[in-house]
């Protein structure tokens, strides 16, 4: 029997298990974890199934893991069961956030800890992947070890819920819609600019800042936005004014009629069209904003 696992086909399964799926789920705890809760697939529903899932690996799946330990693709997890991101997606998520060696990346749910490798052995990073399961955290770290990048890339066994990763300058993750929304407004506390991948899922309304396709995977990336909502006094030129600025994510809502039409936030970058059509940027420094031949300074937040 092939067993063909994708993570969207996981959300919908999880979002609402039925009551045999469930009874199902129980009878196969995490070996590693066995307070994992119901967050295993529905793979089993047909009569047939065994109830132990550490038997049902799909025979046409690539071998993962190494000598010591074998993961396989939908092992449970605390939150969400393991399926590793391909290769391909893993460079296109570093790729479009723009990691350099000046970055520190963190993955939520590290797994065998293929993204933080990546970032530190392609693109010179120090990277940290936050891991529950301690036998996928010793792979993850022989892992970097073979790849050379012990030095610069760790692992930690714990919760990712219960982590301070506020130091990272990107974040990645592939975990379900639900936990994505968990971490949103931890995220949206982060430093602005702060770049964060999500293979699959979004992060509901925070809409992303760009869509990321391969030919097998897709994903997601947000630039933490900074937070400006509130009153401003500008000075652009000659021209004096105080106005509200409202803000949804990186969207920014003006006074109909007032002196501005329209505006974004793109991490520390605020952009906005005044009512005369001209385009303005500027780079928030605290209760400053500094443009070319312009300054706003905040009177008050929202
Ligand atoms: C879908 S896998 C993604 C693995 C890796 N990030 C990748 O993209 O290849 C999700 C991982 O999150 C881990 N996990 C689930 N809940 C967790 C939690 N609360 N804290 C830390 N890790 C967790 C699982 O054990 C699993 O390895």
């Amino acid at each position: 029997m092939r067993i063909t696992l994708s993570m969207a086909a996981l959300a919908l399964v999880l979002a609402a298990p039925t009551a045999s799926q469930v009874r199902i789920l129980q009878t196969s705890p995490d070996p590693v974890n066995p307070l994992a809760g119901p967050n295993v697939p529905d793979l089993l529903s047909s009569k047939t199934a065994p109830t132990n899932l550490t038997r049902l690996q799909d025979p046409d799946e690539p071998q993962y893991g190494d000598e010591v330990y074998r993961p396989y693709s939908g092992q449970a997890g605390k939150d969400v069961v393991w399926v590793p991101t391909p290769d391909s997606l893993v460079r296109a998520m570093l790729e479009t956030a723009g990691v350099t060696r000046n970055d520190y990346v963190v993955d939520l749910g590290a797994g065998d800890g293929r993204i933080a490798i990546a970032a530190g052995r392609d693109f010179g990073a120090r990277a940290h992947g936050i891991e529950y399961n301690p036998k996928m955290v010793a792979l993850a770290r022989r892992n970097a070890q073979r790849a050379g990048v012990a030095d610069r890339v760790t692992f930690a066994q714990a919760d990712i819920f219960k982590s301070d990763f506020s130091e990272a300058t990107v974040v990645t993750m592939y975990l379900l819609p639900s936990l994505n929304l968990r971490l949103r407004e931890t995220i949206l506390k982060m430093r602005p600019g702060t770049r964060v991948v999500s293979h699959a899922f979004d992060m509901g309304d925070w809409e992303p800042d760009q869509t990321i396709r391969t030919d097998d995977a897709s994903g997601y990336m947000w630039i933490v936005p900074a937070q400006v909502a509130g009153r401003w006094a500008f000075e652009i030129g000659n021209e004096r004014f105080a106005t509200e600025l409202g803000q949804t994510f990186q969207k920014l809502s003006v006074p109909r009629g007032g002196p501005l039409r329209a505006g974004e936030v793109r991490g520390t970058i605020v952009r906005l069209t005044r009512a005369n059509g001209q385009v303005i940027e500027g780079e928030v420094r605290g209760d400053t904003i500094i443009g070319r031949g312009w300054t706003a300074s905040r009177i008050a937040s929202n």
